[in-house]
């Protein structure tokens, strides 16, 4: 079984060939970011225009890379949602196109299944079950996996997600888009405890997220001061640290409540260095093991659309095929 996987859902446009056998044979990527921050933000509409103009060619890299072509490639999988309709739609027409021209199946996948496979694509996959931690520019969920496809969504955000808070704080201390990354590499020289950020919702139980008072909160801290170099380090550390803190303790809580022994962290935020220490710190406190992608494939890439594809059609799972692309899709009703 061999998939080609497209992921167009927002601005990166990437492709990448997945082998049942034989691994991840090649995967190729477009980022827009330069595109966009002129903009300090994705400008939809160029997205999708830009995805018209990049996929093909990252098709035939991908595909020659691989060594593979219509005849060893057993069906296409592509990003249907959640994310930008525009963008989605031109996966989706590429990847149906694709499939009718070859007379193989085109499958529509969940991209935020996609980013909780992606450990999968490591030398030391997780077995299933386990917790798994999605944290990106547009999400942010705890989820029980049960089984490919069998997902339980265990608690979220109730307002911003995680990456967007660590974008909307970069945006506040003059870092470009999207500043997550930047963000934390400021963070790398701020001092621990000059500036002290609440820990949204820690005070009572349950499993869900707030972070939009954390950036009003950065706010106000920096009001009337002066904006140097040392004050924003120090304000990026405390704001990492107020993130990376609460998800911490509320993966901790989800593997006492489920009783797994396995966490997955994937997601773009995923390839924070101090989340990651933190949860190393958290598994290895239950006797739990911390599972993560490479960071390249914490962001969107096209290897886990690939192999969530392969995986499905190996599964002989048929939800997904037909026209599915949407702007909003819940995780937990994606079905087999
Ligand atoms: O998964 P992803 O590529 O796209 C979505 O599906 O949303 O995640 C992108 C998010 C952005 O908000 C970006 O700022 C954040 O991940 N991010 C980071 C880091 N690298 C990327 N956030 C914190 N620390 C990082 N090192
Ligand atoms: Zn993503």
């Amino acid at each position: 079984m061999r998939v080609l996987g497209i992921e167009s859902s927002c601005d990166e446009t990437a492709v990448a060939v997945y082998d049942e056998a034989r691994g991840l044979l090649s995967h190729r990527l477009h980022s827009q970011v330069a595109m966009h921050q002129a903009y300090g933000g994705v400008v939809p509409e160029l997205a999708s225009r830009d995805h018209v103009r990049r996929l093909l060619p990252l098709v035939r890299e991908a595909l020659a890379e691989a060594r593979s072509d219509r005849t060893s490639i057993d069906g296409i999988a592509y990003t249907a949602g959640p994310g930008l309709i525009g963008a989605l739609l031109v996966g989706e027409g590429f990847a149906a196109a694709l499939g009718k021209a070859w007379d193989k199946p085109a499958l529509g996948i969940h991209h935020l299944e996609g980013h909780l496979l992606a450990p999968l694509l490591e030398p030391k996959p997780p077995a299933f079950p386990f917790l798994a931690l999605l944290v990106s520019g547009g999400h942010t969920q705890l989820v029980d996996v049960a089984a490919l496809g069998r997902y339980r969504i265990i608690g979220e955000t109730l307002d911003d997600a995680a990456g967007e808070a660590f974008d909307k704080t970069a945006k506040l201390l003059g870092l470009p888009y999207p500043g997550g990354a930047a963000l934390a590499s400021l963070a790398e020289s701020g001092r621990s405890g000059e500036f002290i950020f609440p820990r949204p919702m820690l005070d009572r139980p349950g499993l869900d997220f707030s972070f939009s008072g954390l950036k009003t909160a950065a706010l106000v801290a920096l009001r009337g001061r002066e904006l140097n170099d040392s004050v924003r380090a120090d304000v990026a550390r405390g704001f990492e640290e107020a993130v990376v803190e609460t998800l911490a303790e509320k993966c901790r809580r989800a593997l006492t409540q489920t009783g797994h022994q396995r966490l997955v962290v994937a997601g773009g935020v995923g390839a924070n260095r101090r989340l990651r220490e933190r949860l190393a710190a958290v598994a290895r406190g239950l006797n739990a093991e911390l599972y993560f992608p490479r960071t390249e494939f914490c962001t969107d890439n096209g290897a886990m659309i690939a192999l969530a594809g392969c995986m499905r059609l190996a599964a002989g799972m048929r939800a997904g095929f037909g026209i599915n692309a949407r702007a909003n899709w819940e995780l937990g009703a994606i079905g087999d």
